[in-house]
């Protein structure tokens, strides 16, 4: 597994480190809000950053997950999003904070909050661990975003290619060859 990664992107300290930050950060902007904080994850990138980043905040909150997938047409994501899993509370008069893995294109997280609006949540944020600016095609933007990546195809800590990699502590580059083969 770790002879396919070209190299360590973000050590497992780095992250831990912006995680508390992030946690901090979130916990400072939601302290003393009279609604309920929902903590949403994306499913499945978003569940090792997830577990972290809730325990660095110290606000309560609820933690539910949705799962969703993009269709692609090629390398492109088409923003055709379908919902494999939906969340059974009514929104209404909480706060959702969305966690995602990587805001790449940034379609999913597009239809996501559309979703959450039309059902009429009270404020929607994004909590995203890692962005790639250069390929937004949406009109997107992170409210708590940690590392601005190159556009390089990343695994480890929750992220995936083919189902592989979650496992790894960092975040790393993988070998092109890996997806060329
Ligand atoms: P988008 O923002 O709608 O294009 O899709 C974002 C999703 O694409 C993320 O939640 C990941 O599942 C996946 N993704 C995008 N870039 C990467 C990457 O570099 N590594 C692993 N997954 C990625
Ligand atoms: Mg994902």
């Amino acid at each position: 597994m770790e002879n396919d990664i070209l190299k360590v992107l973000i050590s497992e300290e780095a992250l831990q480190q912006k995680v508390r930050e992030l946690g901090a950060q979130i916990s400072r902007d939601y302290a003393g809000s009279p609604r309920k904080l929902l903590v949403l994850g994306v499913l499945k990138g978003s569940f090792v950053f997830m577990a972290d980043l809730i325990r660095q905040i110290t606000v309560p909150c609820q933690v539910e997950f949705m799962a969703v997938s993009s269709y692609h047409a090629g390398v492109k994501s088409s923003g055709v999003v379908k919902i494999i899993k939906d969340i059974d509370i009514d929104p209404q008069d909480i706060d959702i904070l969305i966690v995602e893995d990587i805001l790449d294109s940034g379609l999913t997280l597009k239809y996501l909050k559309d979703l959450l609006l039309q059902r009429h949540a009270s404020n929607i944020r994004i909590a995203t661990l890692l962005d790639k600016p250069a390929r937004r095609a949406a009109d997107i933007k992170a409210d708590y975003s940690g590392f601005e990546i190159p556009d390089e195809f990343v695994v480890g800590y929750g992220l995936d290619y083919a189902e592989s990699y979650r496992n790894l502590p960092y975040v790393g580059v993988l070998k092109p060859e890996v997806y060329e083969k």
